[in-house]
């Protein structure tokens, strides 16, 4: 496929596409959309894709030794490193270190900073920041770190648990929406003992679900709208973007949930849905693309389930998929994400503090 003529491909670049390469000591099956298998496939997507855009790409992994990844892209001295490493293990919270380590390397670094992949990951920090934004959230939104919590507020019924600091629907399942204080505290009991994480507890929203995709730096745009259209689902299934959802190929919930994009929506709601995201994706820090979670409560106002800082970057689903429905091909999609990657986060001075003596600098410096 050749570059897109509308767009300003800019120099060919030295790009270190890092990934997670650390390997669960048990089995996984090819069906498994999460496993280590399927990451491979994707970085391995992505390469050629930014391939056939004309860089040069070195994949990087990195699993158990830190100071070889170093060496490595020390080494290699990329003009930017396009960032794809991704927690695998339960309560791992590595994705927001590998990035500080890279800038404090000097390269400049695709997606979102530190701070940004952090507070997408601490899930209860992230929605009070945003609540203090003066940004919609769920309401009735908790952090409970021990079973006894339960009783020190009051709830309004349904509410939904899940674990504070996982994603990918991690610990969502058809018991996450509970209608009584017996059976949330159960449920508490379950994330804490299950994840050693505290639990999140937020009034379920049963309004529609929107998907909001963003691509770019200083100027991010909105893509278009996916909805998840839970209408084919049983009544005892909750409409909710479970594990099992996402990842389960044999569940009802994988078989029967339908993310539809573009969705319909009517232009107004849009626009809001839209100017919701933009504001909670920039209020956590996020940068060069990201997807935010909505929900509409029962006046239809959107609220932000969650700002996911570096999403999956799959050709043909998620945000690529939006990408899209926007007339962007994936190649095209990378290759905005390259350029936000060197506009840089503003405010975030370029000062590497780790190159042996006699490597010199890194090459690359961010333009701003
Ligand atoms: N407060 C809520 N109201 C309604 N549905 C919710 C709420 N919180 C989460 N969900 C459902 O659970 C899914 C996963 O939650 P989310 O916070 O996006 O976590 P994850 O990181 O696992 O995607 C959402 O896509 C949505 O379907
Ligand atoms: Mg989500």
């Amino acid at each position: 496929m050749s570059p897109p003529a509308k767009l300003h491909l800019g120099p060919k670049r030295r790009i270190a596409l890092i990934y997670n390469a650390y390997e669960e000591s048990s089995p996984e099956s090819r069906t498994d959309h999460g496993g280590m298998w399927h990451l491979r496939q994707l970085v391995r997507s992505i390469a050629r894709a930014l391939r056939r855009l004309g860089h040069q790409v070195d994949l990087v992994p990195l699993a158990d030794d830190l100071a070889a990844f170093q060496r490595r892209l020390l080494r290699l001295a990329p003009d930017v490193v396009f960032n794809q490493y991704d927690d695998v293990v339960h309560g791992a919270l590595y994705e927001m270190r590998v990035a500080t380590l890279v800038r404090m390397m000097g390269f400049p670094l695709t997606g979102s900073p530190a701070l940004g992949l952090a507070l997408s990951r601490y899930k209860f920090m992230g929605a009070s920041l945003l609540q203090g934004a003066g940004i919609p959230i769920p309401a009735n939104t908790r952090l409970l770190e021990r079973i006894g919590d339960v009783d020190r507020y009051s709830w309004q019924f349904p509410v939904i648990v899940q674990p504070s600091q996982e994603h990918a629907g991690i610990g969502l399942d058809r018991e996450s929406v509970v209608s009584s204080k017996t059976a949330l505290r159960h449920k508490v009991r379950t994330i804490i003992t299950t994840y050693r994480q505290p639990a999140l507890v937020q009034r379920f929203l049963l309004g529609r679900e929107f998907n909001a995709g963003i691509v770019g730096g200083k100027r991010p745009r909105v893509l278009p709208l996916a909805e998840v259209d839970f209408s084919r689902l049983p009544e005892n299934i909750p409409p909710i973007m479970s594990y099992a959802a996402k990842f389960l190929e044999e569940t009802t919930e994988y078989q029967r949930i339908r993310v539809t994009c573009p969705a319909r929506v009517d232009p107004e709601l849009a626009a809001r849905i839209g100017d919701t995201a933009i504001r909670a994706f920039r209020a956590i820090g996020g940068w060069g693309y990201g997807r935010v979670d909505i929900r509409l409560d029962e006046n239809n106002v959107p609220h932000v389930l969650e700002v996911n800082c570096n999403p999956l970057l799959e050709d043909g689903v998620g945000l690529a998929r939006s990408a899209r429905a926007d007339g962007l091909r994936f190649p095209q999609l990378l290759h905005l994400i390259l350029k936000a990657a060197f506009e840089g986060p503003p405010f975030d001075p370029n000062l590497p503090i780790w190159f042996p003596a006699g490597r010199g600098k890194p090459r690359a410096q961010l333009s701003s």
